[in-house]
């Protein structure tokens, strides 16, 4: 066999190798097999010298251009085992961009939230500000300043969370009241929201829940007055066929106090299962400012007179969207929660 011939031998075996090779992994197994110390082409290379050496030359170039042949072969072969490798993963990767996105769920404002902005909403469209009081008081605002003392039987009207010997949950918004008086001159028109705590838990009552309280102070403020804005505030809050009715009650820091009672705004007076049958709903307290509280809050009563309201938003909230229980307002369950969107 010439060496021409070996040489030939030796590319084809290599092109039927590299022809063969499937997997990326097999190129460095193909190099060292036929370009590798031990492969033939080097044998050859290595038995040059045995050659006369006017012919090396020319066989040299001989194995030198296999060599480069086989080479290119396999580099080759590992440009398209590589791409073909890359056009996998392309495949495997790929985005559709025309998929239909996930939609996000969007929150909504708790049905509490929406009628106490509602309700603030409606006393700040009539001229009230709003304000805010701590929720951690003492007994002297929570009570005594608003003409409760100690061991005084009204005391037993709010059942109390006692946080240390004169520290306490506020047990209303009426606190509230105080701090304004403290730190304005009259005219004083507040609302005031918030939060208080009782140790009450049942259908219609929870430890926790939120109150507004309202408080105008002015000259020549009488109960009339306060008929007047609650009603006002009713037929917007509800519709404007609602009436308001005041039956007589007692809070120490209001004299005289009522109770005031809304047309049901569901069967507009005729007697259902929200009103109880009874075509009156009772909504919030209320009276005219007791003289002792504003002597108390350094507002001259001969000068000055005032009125003051107390609601609960829970209980208008329930009102307003027909809920029969309290309860399901604090558990936040969103199938509820959904339809005040
Ligand atoms: N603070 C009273 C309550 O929680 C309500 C009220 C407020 C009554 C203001 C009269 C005046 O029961």
């Amino acid at each position: 066999m010439t060496l021409q011939e070996k040489i030939d031998a030796i590319v084809a075996a290599a092109a039927d190798g590299v022809g063969a090779c499937g997997e990326l992994s097999q190129i460095s197994d193909l190099k060292v097999k036929f370009l590798g110390k031990s492969g033939e082409l080097t044998a050859l290379l290595r038995g040059m010298k045995e050659l006369p050496a006017e012919e090396r030359p020319a066989a040299g170039k001989l194995v030198n251009e296999a060599r480069d042949k086989i080479n290119a072969l396999i580099d080759e072969k590992f440009a398209s085992l590589q791409a073909r490798k890359e056009q996998e993963r392309l495949k495997s990767e790929s985005l559709d961009v025309t998929l239909k996105g996930r939609a996000v769920a969007r929150g909504s404002l708790h049905p509490c939230t929406l009628v106490k902005e509602e309700i603030l909403s409606i006393f700040t469209s009539l001229g009230f500000s709003v304000a805010h009081g701590p929720e951690v008081e003492t007994d002297y605002y929570n009570f005594r300043q608003l003409n409760i003392p100690k061991d005084h039987p009204a005391r037993d009207m709010q059942d109390t969370f006692y946080l240390g010997n004169d520290i306490l949950l506020r047990t209303h918004t009426s606190p509230v009241q105080a701090h304004v008086m403290e730190e304005n001159k009259p005219p004083i028109r507040v609302v005031c929201p918030g939060k208080v705590y009782r140790p009450d838990d049942d259908a219609t009552h929870s430890p926790m829940f939120q109150q507004i309280e309202g408080l105008v102070i002015d000259e020549n403020i009488t109960l009339c007055d306060l008929k007047g804005i609650l009603e006002c505030f009713a037929k917007e809050l509800f519709d404007k066929n609602t009436k308001v009715r005041f039956r007589p009650s007692y809070f120490p820091f209001t004299e005289p106090s009522v109770e005031v009672d809304l047309s049901c705004s569901v069967c507009h007076g005729k007697g259902c299962r929200i009103c109880k049958g009874t075509g009156w709903i009772e909504v919030l307290g209320a009276g005219v400012v007791n003289p002792r509280v504003l002597e108390m809050s350094n507002i001259d009563p001969e000068k000055y007179s005032g009125f003051a309201f107390g609601m609960g938003i829970e209980r208008i909230a329930m009102i307003k969207y027909g809920i029969p229980d309290m309860r399901i307002l604090f558990e936040n369950d969103v199938r509820f929660l959904r339809r005040f969107k």
